[in-house]
């Protein structure tokens, strides 16, 4: 049974799938697998444990004949084909739960670090240019009593509601359903109401063909000129060019993102030449004690599949309940 880690990891997982009795590949150089080096190192594996900038798509499925269960390392998975892996009936897993919250953290530390202006203001101490008080220099805005507006209400979106709750902040949120338990939030039936009524825009819905671009011009027309753009979800979600227009027209006032088109992004990209706009290295989920659950979680999903059962956090086991590889 062989097993490809497409990216390093923590040694404890590594050693668990040893033990199962796996021969585990890991690619540890300094850069994710080219798509070439990728096509040829799925040839004989049974197994994948696979990360966001790895493209699993048909070409890559029909070069793996013995794949049965790929686990990614997150809780998107829209680097997946998972129409065509059930189409050849392997499971597809990811990491739900584990890493909401420390997700949430991340996305309401970007809030805070915008509206409290702890992004920008320490810089002007650093260069000596903290000048004499000023009862009206350096304003930032108050989170307490100020509206989130939180989009797509799921695991991590009812994460930052509970921030929210604890900042004194009103809440509403938009999302394909209302929720029975809303967390202190407001069901709002329309993006375009939540985008008008709130000073902080939060992303928290998976990328999909009718989430990207979401955030378009007409969008940000919509929000407060005073409002701040929170992306931690997906970069597509938002559109970049649009966004780009919109900070520099002052349809809104700010932007901090986690993720961005490309990933990284380049150092020359006009929107790093924004105040503006803050850029994070798609970091949110990027604490120790979240990664390593993240990566007991892709083994557990391995190791179940490979015993034939179906993994624990399995996405698409509905559609190969009657035609997995699991038990091949
Ligand atoms: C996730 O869990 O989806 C993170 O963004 C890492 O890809």
């Amino acid at each position: 049974m062989k097993i490809l880690i497409t990216r390093r990891t923590f040694p404890e997982a590594i050693k668990i799938l040893e033990e199962f009795g796996a021969e585990v590949l890991v690619w540890d150089k300094s850069e994710s697998p080219s798509r070439s080096e990728l096509l040829d190192a799925v040839k004989d594996i049974d197994g994948m444990y696979a990360h966001i900038t790895n493209e699993v798509d048909d070409e890559l499925l029909s070069k793996a004949p013995k794949l049965k269960v790929i686990s990614e390392f997150g809780v998107g998975y829209d680097n997946i084909d998972v129409t065509s892996a059930s189409k050849l009936g392997i499971a597809v897993c990811n990491t739900p739960g584990i890493l909401s919250e420390s997700t949430a953290d991340e996305a309401f530390a970007l809030l805070a670090t915008f509206a409290r202006r702890t992004y920008d203001l320490p810089n002007i101490v650093k260069n000596g240019e903290w000048g004499d008080f000023d009862p009206l220099g350096y304003l930032a805005s108050d989170i307490h009593h100020k509206t989130l507006g939180i989009v797509g209400m799921g695991r991590i979106g009812s994460e930052m509601a509970k921030r929210a709750n604890g900042f004194n902040m009103n809440v509403v949120y938009h999302n394909r359903t209302k929720r029975d338990e809303e967390f202190g939030a407001k069901y709002m039936d329309s993006l375009d109401e939540l985008l008008s009524v709130s000073d902080f825009v939060s992303l928290h819905n998976p990328l999909n063909e009718s989430t990207t671009n979401l955030m378009s011009m007409k969008q940000f027309k919509l929000m407060k000129n005073s409002a701040i753009l929170i992306n931690t979800t997906r970069g597509p979600v938002v559109n970049q060019e649009d966004l780009y227009e919109a900070l520099v027209n002052g349809e809104i006032s700010g932007a901090a993102l986690d993720v961005t088109v490309p990933e990284p992004i380049p150092s020359d990209h006009k929107l790093l030449s924004l105040d503006n706009c803050l850029i994070m290295p798609h970091v949110a989920s990027a604490t120790h004690d979240t990664r390593m659950k993240m990566a007991l979680m892709c083994v557990e999903n391995i190791i179940s599949g490979l015993r034939g059962d179906f993994p624990p956090y399995c996405v698409n086991t509905d559609s190969i309940i009657n035609n997995s590889r699991l038990k091949n």
